[in-house]
């Protein structure tokens, strides 16, 4: 299982974590990875300062914005399951 969390704290909230949250819900979806990825919201992953919306994949950290979230998804998500 991989174990994706996504901060939903203030700061990341407002760089667009809902809109990140939906769109890795539906890529998780539409490859039929709902029973290989956990996702689950975090409140502040203390890195606020990053320049995007915290992310960890089994403890990798990765700053996303709306934009790169596909291309994320597809590196490291698909390229670990
Ligand atoms: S609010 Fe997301 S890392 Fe702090």
């Amino acid at each position: 299982m991989i174990k994706l969390s996504v901060c939903i704290g203030t700061t990341c909230h407002l760089r667009g974590s809902r809109e990140i949250i939906e769109q890795l819900q539906e890529l998780i979806h539409a490859n039929g990875l709902k029973e290989k990825v956990d996702m689950s919201g975090k409140f502040c992953l203390g890195r606020c300062e990053e320049n995007g919306v915290s992310v960890s994949v089994d403890g990798e950290n990765f700053a996303l914005t709306p934009d790169n979230t596909q291309a994320f998804f597809e590196k490291e998500i698909l390229g670990r399951v």
